[in-house]
């Protein structure tokens, strides 16, 4: 196996920026910090976070009401230093992004606006495997619409024997039942196996065909490039807790492509902020909505929850998502390297796709004796390594390109052997 000097001697020639975030005290194994593998499902705190939290408190103290216009960042247009940062991360214009809500709460916004069954057109096709929120949120989209939901949600599956989906009978099923379909809504990278569905490619077979097509980013954003307003998506949206690293149910960000922003036929949920900033205070009975992504902000915005993710999205501007993503794909393959070392003669098997390309940074591992949460039980306790259970028998992996070293992922596959036993023996 790899030895951990070597782990040692990448991390000096290949340093991310650890330094910049907390990491958790190890409360078993011999280090003394945990090696955290679990950014896909809560990132670490940014350094800096803290302080500048402080700061917008302290301007409450100060100044109370005042700090609307007062404040060192004032808090009524405090969201606009979110939208350039934003835009830039998911390659957008700053009128197609908004920071807003939690990402179910935003999907239920923008299928309002774009779920529209309509005929034929019904239909509303996610992965099988999509995370459940999505699930019942669709669903219940549906029957919002007084349609069954198990004659409405098409569920991808991979083809037998297989682990992940193939772009290409994806658009197939699109070309061959696309004119039943009202909305196709996926995972950009999917939550338990961490494959990076082709979203240009299947953007256009889902527009080809006539449906709306909007993309659940949660484990996309801050972990590949993404060009979405390039790529024609209808609709997107995500959220900052993982690879945001905003902190425990920070706030969620939204996209809609320009050819949508201003339409008037458009159905939309609105409240005061939805209305043009300049005559917001004008306090009109009826709304004038921007022809920006902000007519479908509804509420006036938690500014303490506004802190961690203008925080996060400047570190964030500071590296730049290519270099990032170039340390991802090189920590990514070491921790393949070194499972394609530890799996063989062991019930393991990673499902993730072994084509960099089809994958963020996450690799999951399917176990084939146990459960997934003893073992991470005993990952985290027994060598001091974090990494996410999704039971019966996924644990996920998570090298994040920002503050992950080579040598966590050497512990990685060293408590693995320690933990897993091989087959026989
Ligand atoms: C892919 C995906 N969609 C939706 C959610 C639910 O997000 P929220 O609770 O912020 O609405 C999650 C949460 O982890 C997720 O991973």
């Amino acid at each position: 196996m790899h030895t951990e000097a070597e782990a040692h001697r990448r991390d000096a020639a290949d340093p991310g920026r650890r330094h910049l975030f907390h990491v958790p005290p190890a409360e078993g194994g011999r280090y003394p910090e945990v090696a955290y593998l679990a950014g896909n499902s809560l990132g670490l705190p940014p350094r800096a976070t803290r302080d500048e939290l402080l700061a917008d408190l302290d301007a409450w103290r100060r100044l109370g009401v005042e700090g609307h216009l007062e404040a060192e960042r004032p808090w009524l247009p405090y969201h606009e230093l979110l939208t350039a940062p934003a835009a830039r991360l998911v390659g957008a214009l700053p009128a197609e992004t908004v920071v807003m809500n939690s990402l179910t709460v935003n999907l239920h916004l923008l299928m309002v606006s774009f779920y529209r069954p309509a005929g034929e057109r019904t239909r509303i096709v996610i992965e099988d495997s999509a995370f459940p929120s999505d699930s019942y949120a669709v669903r219940s989209q549906a029957r919002f619409h007084g349609l069954d939901p198990d004659a409405t949600v098409i569920r991808l599956r991979p083809r037998a024997g297989e682990e992940t989906l193939r772009t290409a009978d994806v658009v197939d099923l699109l070309a061959a039942e696309g004119h039943t379909v009202a909305l196709v809504l996926l995972g950009g990278v999917n939550y338990l196996t961490g494959e990076l569905l082709d979203i240009p490619a299947i953007t256009a077979a889902g527009r080809a065909a006539g449906a709306v097509v909007g993309w659940d980013l949660a484990h996309a954003v801050g972990n590949v490039p993404l060009a979405l307003h390039d790529w024609d998506v209808d609709f997107a949206a995500w959220c900052s807790y993982k690879y945001l690293n905003s902190g425990p149910g920070a706030l969620a960000g939204v996209f809609v492509h320009q050819r949508h922003l201003g339409r008037a036929d458009l159905p939309r949920f609105e409240g005061w902020w939805s209305t043009e900033a300049a005559t917001r205070f004008e306090m009109t009975p009826v709304s004038r909505p921007p022809a920006t992504v902000e007519a479908w902000q509804i509420s006036n915005p938690p500014i303490f929850a506004m802190g961690p993710v203008r925080t996060s999205l400047e570190l964030f501007d500071s590296v730049g998502m290519t270099a990032l993503r170039e340390r991802s794909l090189r920590l990514t393959g070491w921790l393949e390297q070194l499972l394609d070392e530890v799996v063989p003669g062991r019930p393991l098997t990673v499902v993730t796709p072994r084509d960099p390309a089809r994958r963020g940074c996450q690799l999951s591992v399917r176990i084939g004796t146990g459960s997934a949460n003893e073992l991470t039980k005993r990952l985290r306790h027994e060598h001091g390594v974090i990494a996410d259970a999704r039971e019966p028998d996924i644990v996920r992996f998570a090298p994040v390109p920002l503050y992950s070293t080579y040598h966590d992922c050497w512990r990685v596959a060293d408590a693995l052997a320690a933990t897993v036993s091989e087959v026989g023996r």
